[in-house]
């Protein structure tokens, strides 16, 4: 499976920190309507379990190191975020499960649309059904 990164530039000041950008047009096809962040995770928890019928997304892990695992109904793969200079686009058609590598790791999400409970599919079979929805539609296109 193709797991688009982006990269995040960098500025490392001599001895004193690093600063990461994100402009919405330059390393996202989408503009940005909502950030938010997920962080004190236990170690070993696997949140996420679901798709979303609309909304884009770019992760990253600024800190610590957190698996992403993407499906797209037929194919399985997953991710180690671990850098906050390295991201992953992730769209709207694929199962996404994120898996907490250790204590204290940041989950920072940009996403493409508010927050919309009806934009969720929080049920596997229901996920399965809307991908098969999606390639009917895109081959009447
Ligand atoms: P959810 O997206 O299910 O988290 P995860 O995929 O990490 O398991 O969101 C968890 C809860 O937080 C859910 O009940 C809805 C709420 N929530 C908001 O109210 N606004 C938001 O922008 C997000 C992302 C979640």
């Amino acid at each position: 499976m193709n797991i688009p990164k982006v990269i995040i530039p960098t500025y490392y000041e001599n001895g004193e920190g690093a600063l990461s950008v994100i402009e919405q047009y330059k390393q996202l096809p989408f503009s940005i309507k909502r950030i938010y962040y997920i962080y004190q995770v236990p170690e070993g928890v696997k949140r996420g379990g679901h798709a979303h019928k609309k909304l884009q997304q770019l992760l990253f892990c600024p800190y610590g190191e957190i698996e992403i695992i993407l499906n797209d109904g037929k194919e399985k793969d997953s991710v180690i975020l671990n850098s906050p200079s390295t991201g992953i686009l992730v769209t709207n058609t694929l199962w996404r499960e994120m898996v907490w590598k250790k204590e204290n790791s940041v989950l920072c999400v940009a996403a493409s649309e508010e927050y919309n409970e009806d934009d969720y599919i929080r049920d596997y079979e229901g996920f399965l059904d809307f991908v098969k929805a999606e390639k009917r539609k895109e081959n009447l296109l």
